[in-house]
């Protein structure tokens, strides 16, 4: 397989084609951003790491019928995945109230959440990725019924396996968001990244946060809990 031109620049990952029209090269950076990429700073060793959580979680997902776009790692911080057509929609579920769950309700932090909330996000810089519920999903056609459906049950389905392979660990999953594609078959699979930097995870013995939360509020170095969160799942292995 062959890395070609850059065909999508994100804020923590690189898109390139390859010669395979049903296969991309995916490259994780050092680059962390917050609040919508107002803030931006170079992290060393965080591509290694989210690119290795990432494909520990996925693998973990294949073996439990979740199917996904990752297929093979070509580097550490460098993998190949299935070529989709990304539905612009985030799919975020909660645990345990934290982040904006917090700031918009009368809620204490870390509250557990039941039933798990399930919440929808139109994927899109330019107007900060606002809140969208299901009719306006369907009005807008960012997806049809059958896949909206599948949205909230695949992610009710990742949401039960990561937050058990978790609690086996010692951390709680608080929240997460997902991304979602069509094969070219038009079937809905699972995309993106499975890292901390998509996901509050917190030290269930300390309540430390090993995510992005501790880039977000400054609060000390980001890669250190990322390489614990690395750490713990390797050894469950
Ligand atoms: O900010 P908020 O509390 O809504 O975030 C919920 C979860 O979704 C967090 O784990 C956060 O890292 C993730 N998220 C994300 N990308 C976004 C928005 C939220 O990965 N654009």
């Amino acid at each position: 397989i062959e890395k070609q031109a850059l065909r999508y620049q994100g804020k923590a990952k690189q898109v390139f084609q390859t010669n395979d029209p049903d296969i991309l090269w995916v490259h994780y950076m050092d680059q962390a951003t917050a609040l919508n990429g107002k803030v931006k700073e170079m992290i060393t060793g965080k591509g290694e790491l989210n690119s290795a959580i990432s494909h520990l979680l996925f693998d973990y997902l294949t073996q439990n019928g979740i199917e996904n776009h990752y297929l093979t790692a070509v580097s550490k911080t460098d993998e190949l995945v299935t070529t989709l057509d990304i539905l612009p929609i985030e799919v975020v579920t909660r645990n345990y109230a934290s982040g904006h769950f917090v700031s918009k309700f009368d809620v204490t932090p870390m509250q557990q959440l039941t039933p798990t909330v399930q919440e929808f996000y139109y994927k899109s810089d330019a107007l900060d990725d606002p809140f969208i519920n299901d009719s306006q999903i369907l009005a807008l056609g960012y997806a049809n019924a059958v896949e909206l459906a599948q949205l909230r049950q695949k992610s009710q389905d990742v949401n039960q396996l990561l937050r058990a392979r978790f609690e086996k660990i010692g951390i709680h999953l608080v929240d997460f968001k997902l991304e979602f594609g069509r094969t070219r078959a038009g079937k809905v699979i699972l995309a993106d990244e499975l890292s901390p930097d998509n996901m509050r995870l917190v030290d269930m013995r300390t309540g430390a946060s090993l995510d992005k939360d501790v880039f977000r509020q400054h609060s000390g170095d980001v890669t250190i809990g990322y390489q614990d969160v690395l750490t713990r799942l390797q050894q469950e292995d």
